[in-house]
């Protein structure tokens, strides 16, 4: 139902989860499914976009019509999502669940288990999200937010901290939502307004979202 809304315009969207790894065996991750990154990537492509899917490790198909780049790292993820933007983009959607921090040093050898307890140092990983939607030449950036409560003061506070055009916010707290689930339901902020859409499944959530975001950069707010 989005008919062509998207067409001509070039989006990257990043999905899954990254893996940070700890030794050549281990890594630290999280449940991120990819589902919903690929479901606005295949509803992207169906309204018209060219669209660049820059996905962490996951077992689904590549909808028609998009060009996959696997990665594994946070790292990997900034590297890949900023040279597909330097390739020209008009819409940047964040929906990865991108680890935090990662291991400070990665062991060359599988980690043996010589004493009872271990710790692990940690670093910040780079924010690929907030690093595209600073560039000067930004594209319209969306942002995605999993918060377990006070969704919509965490979620307006991140989309001006971000300087994001547009936030989506799901309540990861529900069971059967959110992560690793068909199902989904998220509210919606921009500078001037919200919606809610859902409980619905992924897919029809994903239409909704391009028909939104499509709506909103035709109207420049970013501009
Ligand atoms: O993959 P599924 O199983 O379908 O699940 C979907 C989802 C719940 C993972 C997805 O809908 C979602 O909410 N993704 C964002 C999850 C998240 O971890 O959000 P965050 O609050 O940590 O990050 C906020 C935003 O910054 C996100 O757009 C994220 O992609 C981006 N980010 C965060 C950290 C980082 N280092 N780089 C980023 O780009």
């Amino acid at each position: 139902q989005t008919g062509s809304v998207l067409a001509g315009k070039r989006v990257v969207i990043t999905a899954g989860p990254t893996r940070e790894p700890i030794d050549p065996v281990r890594y630290i991750s999280n449940h991120s499914s990819g589902k919903m990154g690929y479901a606005l990537a295949e509803a992207a492509a169906r309204a018209g976009a060219v669209v660049v899917l820059v996905s962490g490790p996951v077992t689904l198909p590549v909808p028609r019509g998009v060009e996959m780049r696997p990665v594994q790292t946070a790292t990997d993820m900034l590297a890949a999502a900023s040279q597909a933007v330097d390739e020209g983009c008009d819409i940047f959607i964040a929906t990865a669940a991108v680890a935090d921090y990662r291991p400070k040093a990665t062991a060359g050898d599988k980690i043996k288990k010589n004493s009872e307890a271990m710790a692990l140092e940690l670093v910040r990983n780079p924010d690929t999200l907030a690093t595209i939607a600073a560039r000067p030449d930004a594209p319209f950036t969306v942002g995605f937010a999993a918060e377990t409560r006070d969704v919509e003061r965490y979620a307006t506070d991140k989309m001006q901290r971000k300087k994001l055009d547009m936030i989506v916010a799901n309540d990861v707290s529900v069971p059967g939502l959110g992560f690793n689930s068909d199902q989904n339901a998220v509210s919606v902020f921009w500078p001037e307004g919200r919606a809610d859409i859902g409980p619905a499944s992924k897919q029809a959530i994903a239409g909704r979202l391009v028909a939104l975001i499509a709506q909103h950069c035709e109207q420049g707010v970013n501009e």
